[in-house]
């Protein structure tokens, strides 16, 4: 299944920066994804959640215990996709949310800074968190989990804006546009989607967020079926 194994809950409230968004899309259907915090107004998530209409859950750590958590309610039509979204591939799979009340920031609800380094090296020491399924279960987790995921050079990867991490452990259904933070603290990348090496083993892509150039992807690591989380 896609979920994240291996992973282990969050001390509460040691990501403050992290939310939780449920989306009803056309239909009736919900759905979930996660966010991170850019400021007072703003949520980053993924572009693939995008909805009709949004839940947005702030300073959470335990579904069951809502004591002192933030819910704003956000039409859809406050979701900005990333320009060149592509929803077949997952290309591009970024997306700007504000919030229509303003977040009161405190100790357990507080933005994270985005990075603005990209000077080619794969940063190290990167953590990814969410409340997606488990490989216990494909419902939801209650508490926020985290994982630590080493990137990988990927040569599927190159030229793709993306980064990756491989093997069983990940991100899972859920996960969808949680932030990759690393080395300084910062966030790196958006979560993104899933996909299988040649030989059958996972890979997990992540939007590079410095994204200061758009490079033309070489067709190879898209002709496999994306799997958005
Ligand atoms: C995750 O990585 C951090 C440092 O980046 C380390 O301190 C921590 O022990 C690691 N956790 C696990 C479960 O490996």
């Amino acid at each position: 299944g896609h979920a994240i194994i291996g992973g282990h809950e969050a001390v509460p409230h040691s990501r403050p920066y992290m939310v939780l968004l449920l989306m009803n899309r056309p239909g009736g259907r919900i759905g979930q994804c996660a966010g991170f915090l850019l400021s007072e107004d703003f949520v980053m998530t993924a572009a693939h959640c995008q909805a009709e209409s949004y839940k947005v859950f702030l300073g959470l750590h335990n579904y069951h215990d809502q004591n002192g958590v933030q819910h704003v309610n956000v039409p859809g039509r406050n979701a900005f996709p990333m320009k060149g979204y592509n929803p077949v591939d997952c290309r591009n799979d970024m997306m700007l949310l504000k919030l229509s009340t303003k977040a009161e920031l405190n100790d357990k609800v507080k933005p994270i800074a985005l990075a603005d380094r990209d000077d080619g090296s794969l940063p190290k020491a990167c953590v990814i968190s969410g409340w997606g399924s488990t490989e216990n279960s494909k419902y939801m987790s209650v508490k926020l989990l985290e994982l630590n995921v080493t990137l990988t050079d990927n040569e599927l990867c190159a030229n793709t804006n993306m980064y990756c991490s491989e093997g069983e452990r990940g991100p899972g259904q859920g996960d969808a546009g949680g932030p990759l933070v690393c080395e300084d603290g910062k966030a790196y990348g958006v979560i993104s989607a899933s996909t299988m090496n040649p030989d059958g083993s996972k890979i997990q892509s992540y939007k590079k967020i410095p994204d200061h150039s758009i490079k033309e992807h070489k067709g190879k690591f898209f002709k496999n079926y994306m799997y958005c989380l």
